[in-house]
């Protein structure tokens, strides 16, 4: 695989990179994205499963939908492209990953420094008492499980539409994001706000920002390079460039 001269120039030199993903990166996992002809919201429908008002009018049906999609995540694994950014954590002195996944597999693939934005869906808490549970400690026979300290009913950690990101989590992406020298956007359409924000960061940073997607998005003609093909290819290739990059750096 060829890439431009500019890109390599830049890996070779860069010490922090960021690699801020979405449902793309899993996709190659099993694992549906959210738009596109095949995508979740083209058959379901984000205002009746993916908010807090929702859940409050059907908490059976919203927990039903989560413990559909938490069946698919735990029986995805990770795939080329999660692990090759795992790898990548050999060759720079810092690599954070921002995801917009709930899905986990960048920590399932061994990655480190990793930045929910939208939370995990394998956790769980009650909105009531805060009280965070894991699946084993939840008895789910009988529909959305009741908080064991004071009867609330408990949600996936999950962040639904309306609700503000972890203030904490999306600030310190903001930066990392910021200071980075090569930030890769990976398999996001990029049109959800605040997480696509991030892009726009690591440019004011003086980042270079680099698109991998099957196809172009709104972001594409903002970026420096934009590469067109699936996340499981193309990661592994760049990995090959950085490995030989870094090892003749290091000569
Ligand atoms: P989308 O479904 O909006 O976009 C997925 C992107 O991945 C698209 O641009 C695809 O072209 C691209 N893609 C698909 N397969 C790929 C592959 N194998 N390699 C590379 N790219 C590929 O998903 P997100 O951008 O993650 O939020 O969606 C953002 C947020 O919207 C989600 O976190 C979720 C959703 O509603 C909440 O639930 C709050």
């Amino acid at each position: 695989m060829e890439f431009k001269e500019e890109f390599l120039e830049r890996l070779k030199n860069a010490r922090s990179v960021v690699f801020f993903t979405g449902a793309g990166i899993s996709a190659e996992s099993g694992i549906p994205t959210f738009r596109g002809n095949e995508g979740l919201w083209k058959k379901f429908r984000p205002e009746e499963l993916a908010n807090f008002d929702a859940f409050i009018r059907n908490p059976d049906l919203v927990w039903e939908w989560y413990q559909y999609r938490r069946k698919i995540v735990e029986e995805a694994k990770p795939n080329k492209g999660h692990l090759a950014i795992a790898e990548m954590e050999n060759y720079f002195e810092d690599v954070s990953v921002i995801t917009q996944n709930v899905d986990n597999l960048h920590s399932r693939a061994g990655s480190t420094k990793i930045f929910e934005l939208h939370g995990n869906i394998e956790r769980n808490y009650c909105i009531d008492c805060k009280t965070f549970y894991t699946h084993e400690e939840l008895n789910e026979a009988g529909g959305v499980p009741k908080c064991k300290l004071c009867g609330g009913l408990i949600r996936p950690d999950v962040v639904w539409f309306g609700e503000p990101l972890p203030q904490n989590v999306f600030s310190s992406a903001e930066r990392a994001a910021r200071k980075s020298d090569v930030c890769f956007v990976v398999g996001t359409s990029a049109v959800v706000y605040p997480a696509a924000y991030i892009p726009d960061s690591a440019k004011s940073g003086g980042s270079y920002v680099v698109e991998v997607n099957i196809e172009p998005t709104d972001l594409s003609y903002r970026v420096d390079y934009s590469i067109t093909g699936k996340a499981g290819e193309i990661l592994p290739a760049v990995l090959e460039e950085v490995k030989k990059l870094k090892t003749k750096e290091s000569k």
